[in-house]
């Protein structure tokens, strides 16, 4: 009897987190266009780059904690062009070291979600 009760609560544990709203945004879906920054964008620095890009003294020189804190320093963002933009260098590879530092990658997804992101203009939307 005690089995079974622990296997259902088990069960319902496993259900329960696999159906909750997302946790990381790996899960959080990002269209192909109209990416918004607020939406898909800041909850990817969240998960994966605040750790080291914070506002504490510590933290990297680049604070991904807000929008007009990625968008003021020179040269990280150029909006519409992401090829040109040390964000998108960054992360993709095409400028070393790649970001984020530590062993919790981006995904394609996350990555070409960034992308749409500048060439779409960079918003605050
Ligand atoms: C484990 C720590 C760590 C994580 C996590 C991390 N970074 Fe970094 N990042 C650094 C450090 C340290 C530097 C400064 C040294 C350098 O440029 O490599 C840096 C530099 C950068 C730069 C260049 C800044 C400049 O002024 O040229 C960008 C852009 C960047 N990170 C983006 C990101 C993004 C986006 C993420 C999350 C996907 C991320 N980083 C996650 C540690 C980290």
């Amino acid at each position: 009897m005690f089995i079974k009760k622990s296997l259902i609560l088990f069960f319902s544990f496993f259900l329960f987190t696999c159906n909750d709203t997302p946790v990381d945004s790996n899960d959080n879906e990002i269209p192909n266009s109209n990416v918004s920054y607020s939406k898909h964008i800041q909850p990817i620095f969240n998960s994966k780059c605040i750790i080291c890009h914070s506002e504490s003294p510590q933290g990297t020189s680049l604070k991904l904690t807000n929008y007009s804190n990625l968008i003021t320093k020179p040269g990280i963002v150029r909006p519409n062009e992401p090829l040109s933009s040390v964000l998108y260098q960054r992360i993709s590879g095409m400028s070393y070291p790649r970001m984020p530092l530590n062993q919790d990658t981006l995904t394609a997804k996350q990555i070409q979600g960034i992308k749409t992101w500048i060439s779409e203009g960079a918003r605050n939307n």
